[in-house]
């Protein structure tokens, strides 16, 4: 397992992006409850994020690719508006243990393009 940050390091209706094994995944929390996807949007395989932890639109509503503006439900990682509507975020599990959030070595070293 590894940690990736203590929950409460995640404010209600933000994000935070973390780098594991190379590879880029990030967190949103909304209603309390944590998503966890791989950094990776499924149109062009760039990084999400406008600045370091900043994935959400102006309204904090939406994850927005800061490339071409494609927007995706927090709540499963659809994409509704732009280039990529109707393709997925890939949604990474995670475990709650002792107030960290933490995921499985094998589920992040396998990821690649989508
Ligand atoms: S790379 Fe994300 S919308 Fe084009």
């Amino acid at each position: 397992m590894i940690t990736l940050c203590h929950i409460d390091e995640i404010e209600e209706g933000r994000s935070k992006g973390f780098e594991v094994l190379n590879k880029y995944l990030f967190a949103v929390k909304k209603d309390g409850r944590l998503h966890l996807y791989y950094n990776y949007c499924p149109h062009l395989g760039t990084p999400l994020e406008w600045q370091e932890d900043q994935f959400l639109d102006s309204d904090g509503a939406l994850i927005q690719c800061s490339t071409h503006g494609a927007l995706f439900l927090i709540e499963n990682g659809q994409c509704i508006l732009g280039p990529c509507k109707g393709k997925r975020l890939k949604a990474i599990p995670f475990v709650l243990g002792n107030g960290f959030m933490m995921v499985e070595e094998a589920d992040v070293s396998t990821l690649g393009r989508l």
